[in-house]
This record gives C-alpha cells, sequence and structure tokens, in this order.
C-alpha cells in the first residue's frame, strides 16, 4: 500500500489519473491531491470520499512514497526535485525530464526494464509518440523499420482541461452565429484545424530543425530514446483538429524485412495494448469517438504505399488523456 500524491489533480491528466486509480484498484494507502493556490481547499471524489485539493508547495512530499506528477513542464522542474528529496518516486507527465539522460522514457509494452535505471524520476512520454509507438514497436521488431512518418490530428485534451471546455464552448458560440473570445489556443479551433500549437523555435534549447514545431521534435527524440536507436529515421507533421480527447495518426512506415499486408496485420493483431477495429465493406475504420476512454490504441487501414518499396500506411487512434498520458503513467506505476 502506497502513500500517493497526484500533482494537478484538478486538471485534465489529474483527473482521469484518479478515474484509473479507482478503476485498476491501486494499492493506496493516503492520497494526496495538489493543485495551484486558485483550486487549494476544492474537494474531489475519490471512492466515495472527499478529498480536499492542497496548493502544491515544496514542503507537500513528506511520507509520499509515489508522485503523479502533471500540472506542466515549469511546476515539475520547480516541485519535483522536493519530492525526490522527500523520498519520493516521480512519475512525471510533462516534457520536462523527458530527455535527461538520467531520467528512464518508459512504455511498459516497449521498455519496461529501463524504469530499473530511475533516480528518482520516471517520464511518461508525449502522448502523439506513446500512440504511434504502440503500434510501431511490434513492427519494428519482427521486420525492422527503414523509416517512418506519422502525420497527427490531435486533440483538444493535450493542451489541457481548459483548452477542452474552450473547444466545447467555442463550438456552440459559433454554431449559434456569435463570436468567441479565445483565452487558452491561439487560432480559431471549432470548425477549423491549425498545424500544432508548440513553440517554433524553442530559444536553441534543443536540436530543433528549423521549421518544425515542438510536438513533432518529441515524437522524433522520444522515439530514438523509447527505442534505444538514435539511427531509426522518424518524421512528423503535427496537426490540431477539433477533437475533445483522442487523437489520430497516419504513419506511413518502410520496413526493412519485406512484408506483406497480412504479415502486419498477424503482428498487430498480437500487438499488446493495440486492437484491430475495422470493417472494411461498411467502411468502418477507428474513430476518435471509438478511443475516447478506452485503452487500447485501435489500428486500421493497413495498406501498401503505391509510391515505394516495402512500405505501408496505417491509421491508429488512442485516448490521449488514457493511454498517451494516465493510463501510461499508472501503468508505470504498477510496475514500480
Ligand atoms: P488548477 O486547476 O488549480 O489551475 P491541465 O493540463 O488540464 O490544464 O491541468 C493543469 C493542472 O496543473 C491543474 O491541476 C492545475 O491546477 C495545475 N497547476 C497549474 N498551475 C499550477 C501551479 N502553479 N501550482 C500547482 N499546480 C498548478
Amino acid at each position: 500500500m502506497k502513500n500517493v500524491a497526484i500533482a494537478g489533480a484538478t486538471g485534465a491528466v489529474g483527473q482521469e489519473l484518479l478515474v484509473l486509480l479507482s478503476e485498476r484498484n491501486f494499492p493506496i494507502k493516503s492520497l494526496k491531491l495538489l493543485a495551484s493556490a486558485r483550486s487549494a481547499g476544492k474537494t474531489i471524489k475519490f471512492k466515495g470520499e472527499d478529498i480536499v485539493v492542497q496548493e502544491l508547495r515544496h514542503d507537500s512530499f513528506e511520507g509520499v512514497d509515489l508522485v503523479l506528477s502533471s500540472a506542466g513542464g515549469s511546476i515539475s522542474k520547480e516541485y519535483m526535485p522536493s519530492a525526490v528529496k522527500a523520498g519520493a518516486v516521480v512519475v512525471d507527465n510533462t516534457s520536462y525530464y523527458r530527455m535527461n539522460p538520467d531520467v528512464p522514457l518508459v512504455v511498459p509494452e516497449i521498455n519496461p526494464l529501463d524504469i530499473k535505471k530511475h533516480k528518482g524520476i520516471i517520464a511518461n512520454p508525449n502522448c502523439s509518440t506513446i500512440i504511434m509507438l504502440l503500434p510501431l514497436f511490434p513492427l519494428y521488431k519482427a521486420f525492422g523499420i527503414e523509416r517512418v512518418h506519422a502525420t497527427t490530428y490531435q486533440a483538444a485534451s493535450g493542451a489541457g482541461a481548459k483548452a477542452m471546455e474552450e473547444l466545447r464552448l467555442e463550438s456552440v458560440a459559433l454554431a449559434e452565429g456569435k463570436t468567441f473570445e479565445r483565452t487558452v489556443i491561439p487560432h480559431q479551433y471549432a470548425f477549423n484545424l491549425f498545424p500544432h500549437n508548440s513553440s517554433y523555435n524553442d530559444g536553441g534549447k534543443t536540436a530543433t530543425p528549423t521549421g518544425y514545431c515542438e510536438e513533432e521534435w518529441k515524437m522524433i527524440a522520444e522515439t530514438h530514446k523509447i527505442f534505444g536507436d538514435n539511427n531509426l529515421r522518424v518524421n512528423a507533421t503535427c496537426v490540431r483538429v477539433p477533437i475533445l480527447r483522442a487523437h489520430s495518426e497516419a504513419l506511413n512506415i518502410r520496413l526493412s524485412k519485406k512484408t506483406s499486408v497480412a504479415e502486419i496485420y498477424d503482428v498487430l493483431r498480437n500487438a499488446p495494448g493495440v486492437e484491430i477495429l475495422e470493417d472494411p465493406s461498411k467502411n468502418r475504420w477507428p474513430m476518435p469517438i471509438d478511443a475516447s476512454g478506452k485503452d487500447p490504441v485501435l489500428a486500421g487501414r493497413v495498406r501498401v504505399d503505391q509510391s515505394q518499396e516495402n512500405a505501408f500506411d496505417m491509421w491508429v487512434v488512442g485516448d490521449q488523456i488514457r493511454k498517451g498520458a494516465a493510463l501510461n503513467a499508472i501503468q508505470i506505476a504498477e510496475l514500480l
């Protein structure tokens, strides 16, 4: 039984962490819910019990064994060292520690043993990366991958609970012919889409190639770290679409070994965390509403890429808040 704290408990991922801790019967001795001063004093129900939200502070972690952190990168940077100092292990959902060589970056279905190398913090990968890698890793193992390109269709949830609410309100306002003032998302989001709104210039902190946004760079660099293969050729185009909580991705994969569509389906059928969902006769393929609130990454539409040798296209959809964030973090905590 563990003393658990959630940093960012009132957020989109924090709320899902609570659902999953309860659903999966995580062995909890005590549960501390931490958020900003704005939320301190609010109550949140967990397994029928009201828990009062406390302000996240440096001294919040006394006696805590496990911190699930999803309050944003700058908050993790500021507070998680205090959690480690207090003796807790942190599973961090933000991007802040992901590329730190002392911090394992883990997808339990792919590199569970990396957890053993932790020095107090384990990072949860980027949501689009996790959703791409669940079907990609078994193909990588079975056939080898020459290159992969992902185009993402990303939901509002990746930008947090406030962005989801803004999408809902903006959709209603525009449908009624009213104007809407945005405060979270930079462009019209309802009835529109735009290339991902992460930074296109991260101030030279990483080797972000010119013209890429941070989200695209994360998919490339994190894949290398999780697979332990810096030579894998990965590329991405990230797009936000007006969907609430599940990301879709079109993957174009060139394999090393000559392979057929049927062999790919065979591998995907046995891939942990992946489910095939399709009925071509009804034009039925995985959709964000199929994946929302569900654990598996849904895959389908595997077909030959007519434009190059031994290359295939496929379509995958996964719940950004679940497998893309909270579920992966809880699976890491369960492994711990
Ligand atoms: P709060 O609700 O009090 O603002 P999301 O990713 O859905 O936007 O959620 C962000 C989470 O991070 C929320 O729980 C939010 O709490 C929390 N958070 C934001 N700023 C801080 C802060 N300065 N200190 C602690 N928690 C914070």
